[in-house]
């Protein structure tokens, strides 16, 4: 990261990154781990895909400005949540809250916050499901729970958001009320167009159950906490023979 806080800080930032980048890593992993289960499980992709990224300094300075706090590495390990953020990109809106859950039941991940604006949407009409996590870093000598800003939303979210972000960066965020009213607009079509794709889906759900003559589809799934139950303890032990 370029340069960002005062020379005498610099050893201790290296170490912030180090711990925010790992942090990124452990849910990243878990992620795919979380995909790669339901794909097997359930022939389908919740995930459309994930990005990641360390905030960058320039932001970092900016919103340290903006909260009116002193660029210290204490400050900004403090005040800034999102410093490592991971955003989630789903098929339909139903994903969203079946990831949010895994997410939540993982043993060794603190759920921090939650900010539910698929519930509540913004006045502007932005939509997303927002948590801040923390997961334990392992290091030679230390485990520290470190913050990541997870965002979790669907394709069509996704294109309204990014849309969003570059008018509202375009007019330094006084876009004015006509292009205002249009973006609200679209939220409402979009969030429209999810209730369509989730409702589709679930006929095309439908549709497979009455083709496999009532059979509901889950029971020909592989379901992966039944049918391994025997074989479970086996995967962390050693049979001395
Ligand atoms: P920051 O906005 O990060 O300072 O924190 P906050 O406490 O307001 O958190 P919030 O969960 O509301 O927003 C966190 C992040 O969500 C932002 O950094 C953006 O990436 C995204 N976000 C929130 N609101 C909007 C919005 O109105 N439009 C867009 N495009 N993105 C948003
Ligand atoms: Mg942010």
């Amino acid at each position: 990261m370029e340069q960002l806080i005062y020379y005498d800080e610099e050893e201790e930032w290296s170490k912030a990154l180090l711990l925010y980048n790992s942090a990124l890593k452990e849910i990243s992993t878990k992620l795919e781990i979380l995909n790669n289960e339901f794909k097997l499980a359930h022939q389908y992709n919740p995930i459309e895909h994930i990005t990641s990224r360390l905030k960058s300094a320039q932001s970092i300075a900016r919103k340290m400005r903006i909260k009116q706090k002193e660029l210290t590495v204490e400050n900004i390990i403090r005040y800034i949540n999102d410093v490592a953020g991971v955003r989630i990109i789903c098929s339909f809106t139903s994903d969203i809250y079946r990831i949010a859950d895994a997410i939540t039941k993982q043993n060794d991940v603190t759920v921090l916050k939650i900010k539910d604006y698929l519930a509540h949407p913004k006045p502007n009409g932005y939509t997303s499901y927002h948590m801040i996590v923390s997961v334990p870093i392992f290091l030679s000598n230390d485990v520290i729970d470190t913050k990541v800003e997870i965002q979790i939303r669907t394709i069509a979210m996704d294109f309204w958001a990014s849309l969003e972000h570059k008018i509202y960066y375009k007019f330094e965020g006084k876009a004015p009320e006509g292009i205002r009213d249009e973006l609200r607009e679209c939220a409402n079509i979009i969030s429209f167009l999810d209730q369509k794709m989730l409702s589709i889906n679930e006929s095309v759900q439908n549709y497979h159950k009455d083709f496999n003559g009532g059979t509901v589809i889950d029971d020909i799934d592989v379901n992966i906490d039944s049918i391994s139950n025997s074989l479970k303890p086996l995967y962390g032990s050693i049979v001395t023979e």
